[in-house]
């Protein structure tokens, strides 16, 4: 039976007591997270969001019938005890807050009965994450995803802090509005009052906040949500949030200067944490070729050698074969796996197959110095010792090479640094490394359409000195776009903007827009440029991103509330979900054609 809170107050959270106050009367309420009845003694640990408090009841410090009502306290049932901080009787539980201290409980109230959870609510819950995704408010109140939620919060408030302090304001933008170009596909919200038409939630507040720069904010935050329609992945929802924010009359180092004592702020706040700064800045072109990746993790070197100069009148045709074709020959060195078991290695050709590679060459080195390779034979044995030098190969080392079109030998490499790094657990979570990666190309070649593609978004600026490359070669273009990386994981990312018009003009022509084109789409900026816009650059974190690397949390699912599974359902509320023909027709919607095709088929 649940009684009341009538006349009850909560005095503090459970893990609010402390030592000091032994001796005092404190109001605690929650859940009971395990309850042990010893004849004469109940034991109970209460839960609340901010940890766990011994309760112990004992006939006589308590009446009759309240000793009976806590010898039936199960699992995840909700009361509120009133009782007196006392030193522990038993032995001290080095692993809680309040391990030295427990309440000897005067007053118990039944504030709620509860049925058997569908799992143990505990921590690192070894529960599928389907059935936690369906009870989700239960599995909610385990205390990792608790302190995750926590986290989150807390770094949301800091923001909103260090912004403020530093003269930026926070503006909402719609989320009903025209789609913006991300990349991604839109979600869609058809219009009642319009029917046949939509809005597009937003990607993100692109748009907007260069606008606000025209009005003249000047400095603009804002904490977003942003809504893509993409296949999902670990570090993916279809909704998010973004640390939204723009700056005007800046150039590249502005912003970088800003964020990177906001996140010094932040690690310093959070975790305690102090971020070495200026953080390392590599170009996109040096990330690519040290680390195969424009996120590259920093934590552990292993990094590529082009070896294409060494390798290029060798005997290999794998080797020269791509060179001819235009690409490069490039190594990583895993050093100390010399001894790597032939079917570990085959394992590593497979992966580097599923990311298009045709073959991984090895040499194996071990420790006497002897090698083997699967490339030997074609080799001389001064061509071998040679590559082996410019890998820096040492006995007890396995090296590891793809030659194929360069794109895709930093892919395979860039994939099979990390995968190896992993199986050496060179990966420590507890290392948080920074680095800035700038001069990202302005355009990549689509081979689906057949024309060069925004790298970033179209009013991405470029670096002046490349301007004449625009026309010429504009696959050269390097952009003022910057991309703030945590242990290789692309964290925000952001660029100077384009505002002047004849350049923003050329740019929509080497994206092959005609003008009708660029102003069907963009019109309102445009427009909106010709009234004296300032220059501006800006810059947006994934906070969901940010705070599941903070939290050492495997997926940001584990930092975000009410998340969506990888086909983008929510299994607690069954979203999407069909609606009435009513609510179809109001739209001016008709789902027949599709019907109609269905039974077709
Ligand atoms: P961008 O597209 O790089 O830039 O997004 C900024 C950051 O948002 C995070 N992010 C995501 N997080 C979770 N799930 C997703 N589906 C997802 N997609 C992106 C990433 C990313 O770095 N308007 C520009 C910013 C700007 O130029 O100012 C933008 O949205 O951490
Ligand atoms: P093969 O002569 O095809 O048996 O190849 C000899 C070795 O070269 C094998 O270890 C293959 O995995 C490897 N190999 C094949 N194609 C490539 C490639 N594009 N890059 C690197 N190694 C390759």
């Amino acid at each position: 039976m649940a009684e009341s809170m009538q006349g009850l107050h909560r005095t503090c959270r459970c893990a609010e007591v402390t030592t000091e106050m032994v001796g005092k009367e404190v109001t605690l309420m929650g859940w009971v997270a395990k309850a042990r009845n010893k004849g004469g003694l109940v034991f109970v640990d209460l839960r609340d969001r901010s940890g766990i408090m011994q309760l112990i009841f004992e006939n006589g410090s308590i009446d009759e019938e309240g000793f009976a009502k806590a010898g039936k306290l199960r699992s995840e049932f909700v009361i509120a005890v009133t009782g007196t901080v006392e030193k522990r009787g038993g032995a001290v539980n080095e692993n809680l807050a309040t391990g030295e201290i427990e309440l000897r409980v005067k007053d118990l109230r039944v504030l709620a009965e509860a049925d058997v959870p569908p799992f143990p609510i505990e921590e690192n819950s070894k529960t599928k994450d389907e059935i936690r995704l369906k009870y989700r408010y239960l599995d909610l109140r385990r205390p990792d995803l608790q302190r995750n939620i926590m986290m989150k919060s807390k770094v949301a408030m800091l923001t909103r802090q260090f912004f403020a302090k530093e003269g930026f304001l926070e503006i909402e933008t719609p989320m009903l509005g025209k789609s913006t170009p991300e990349g991604a596909r839109d979600y869609l919200v058809p219009s009642r009052v319009h029917p046949g038409s939509f809005y597009g939630l937003p990607q993100s507040p692109q748009l907007y906040k260069q606008l606000l720069m025209c009005s003249g904010f000047d400095r603009y935050i804002q904490i977003a949500r942003c809504f893509r329609d993409e296949d999902l992945r670990a570090d993916r929802q279809p909704e998010f949030t973004q640390i939204d924010m723009e700056l005007s009359f800046v150039d590249v180092d502005d912003v970088i200067d800003v964020n990177e004592r906001y996140l010094a702020f932040l690690f310093k706040e959070v975790l305690d944490i102090d971020v070495k700064l200026p953080i390392q800045r590599i170009t996109w072109q040096e990330a690519m070729d040290r680390f195969g990746s424009d996120k590259p993790d920093m934590r552990f070197g292993m990094e590529l050698h082009d070896v294409s100069d060494i390798v290029k009148d060798c005997g290999f045709g794998v080797f020269t074969g791509a060179l001819e074709n235009g690409g490069s020959v490039r190594g990583i060195n895993a050093e100390g796996q010399g001894a790597m078991p032939r079917k570990k290695i085959d394992k590593l050709v497979e992966f580097v197959k599923g990311y298009g590679a045709k073959g991984l060459a090895y040499i194996a080195i071990a420790e006497d110095g002897t090698r083997k390779s699967s490339f030997a034979k074609f080799m001389k044995d001064e061509e071998m010792d040679a590559l082996v030098k410019a890998m820096d190969g040492k006995p007890g080392d396995l090296l590891l090479f793809a030659a194929d079109k360069t794109k895709l030998v930093y892919d395979v490499l860039g994939a099979l640094r990390l995968e190896l790094a992993k199986q050496m657990n060179l990966l420590d979570k507890n290392e948080y490394r920074f680095v800035w990666v700038t001069e990202f190309p302005l355009l990549e070649w689509s081979e689906e359409e057949n024309r060069f593609t925004a790298m970033h978004h179209p009013f991405t600026m470029l670096m002046e000195e490349d301007l004449p490359l625009l026309d010429t070669d504009p696959g050269k273009v390097r952009a003022k776009a910057y991309d703030i990386v945590l242990n290789g994981n692309e964290i925000g990312g952001g660029s100077v903007r384009i505002h002047q018009d004849d350049i923003q003009e050329r740019m929509f022509e080497a994206l092959g827009f005609t003008k009708e084109a660029a102003h069907e789409q963009f019109g309102f900026l445009l427009d909106a440029f010709k009234y004296g816009v300032p220059p501006h650059a800006g810059l947006a974190y994934g906070l969901d991103r940010l705070v599941m690397l903070m939290a050492k949390a495997d997926t940001i699912r584990d930092v975000i509330a009410f998340p969506k599974v990888k086909d983008a359902s929510c299994l607690m509320t069954q979203s999407p979900s069909q609606v009435s023909e009513a609510q179809l027709h109001e739209l001016g919607l008709d789902l027949e054609p599709e019907k109609e095709e269905k039974e077709e088929e």
